[in-house]
């Protein structure tokens, strides 16, 4: 497909040039807390979605989770295999397109589905490829999670919880709601000297704050399978307010 090519040369180059301001972000503190907080769920097969150079992927593997990490460019996934290795974890790294999970020989029963950065990037028909995509190798009750950029719409409105409810209609959205600056300042804090203008652009506010959602996989009709999370999942609301 034309258009993934584009983007596989796109994304590279990016890499190549040291345009990946994301391997310089802290850790995302929700991604923390899915992890490692009160409420983790007891690990199993998890999936990142256009994993790049590995760092969320290597965590979660280094929690106790059987990973797999797709991403378009073999460079990144290399580094990520070599990074994968000096930390002492499995993570199986898989080329391939997000929006074709289903070539990928991968399997499926992924309880937690990570993506930090990569659905704000798809195009409309990427974007429902992928829904499609993910939801075929997802378990039942399984979480996905995503860090996303941002965009105003022409009422000059972010993303709501409400769009990302119609984006997954077969998903019930635990949260969705956009970073406070504070926190994307922390985030960044550690960009190196020719990327921080980025972190400028984040606190003048150029740019909307990125967003984060948790969202979890609806059982299908009489399906008894357990959530993810288990009952506590039931105590989360969803939310639109910044966090
Ligand atoms: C912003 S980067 C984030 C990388 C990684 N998730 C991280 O946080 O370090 C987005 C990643 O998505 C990958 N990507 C974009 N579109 C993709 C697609 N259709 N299939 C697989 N990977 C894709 C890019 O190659 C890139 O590595």
């Amino acid at each position: 497909m034309a258009t993934m090519s584009w983007a596989r040369l796109t994304w590279a180059a990016a890499y190549r040039l040291g345009l990946s301001p994301w391997d310089a972000f802290s850790r995302d503190r929700e991604l923390i807390d899915l992890v490692t907080g009160p409420d983790a769920p007891v690990p199993g097969r998890a999936i990142d979605i256009g994993c790049g150079r590995g760092r969320n992927a290597i965590y979660l593997a280094a929690h106790g989770w059987q990973v797999v990490g797709v991403d378009l460019v073999r460079g990144a996934l290399k580094q990520a295999r070599r990074a994968a290795a000096r930390k002492g974890v499995t993570v199986d790294f898989v080329a391939g397109d997000v929006t074709r999970l289903d070539e990928l020989g991968i399997g499926g029963d992924f309880k937690l589905l990570i993506d930090f950065g990569c659905f704000h990037a798809l195009n409309d028909a990427q974007r429902l490829a992928y829904v499609r995509a993910i939801e075929a190798v997802a378990a039942p009750g399984a979480l996905l999670w995503m860090w996303s950029f941002n965009s105003r719409n022409e009422d000059g409105e972010t993303i709501s919880a409400e769009e990302i409810g119609r984006s997954f209609p077969d998903w019930r959205v635990h949260r969705a709601a956009p970073m406070s600056v504070a926190e994307v300042e922390t985030t960044m804090a550690a960009l190196p000297l020719p990327l921080r203008p980025l972190r400028r652009a984040f606190s003048k506010g150029v740019f909307p704050p990125p967003f984060r959602a948790l969202l979890e996989m609806k059982r299908p009709p009489g399906d008894r399978g357990q959530s993810a999370m288990g009952a506590s999942t039931n105590s989360r609301t969803p939310s639109a307010k910044p966090t």
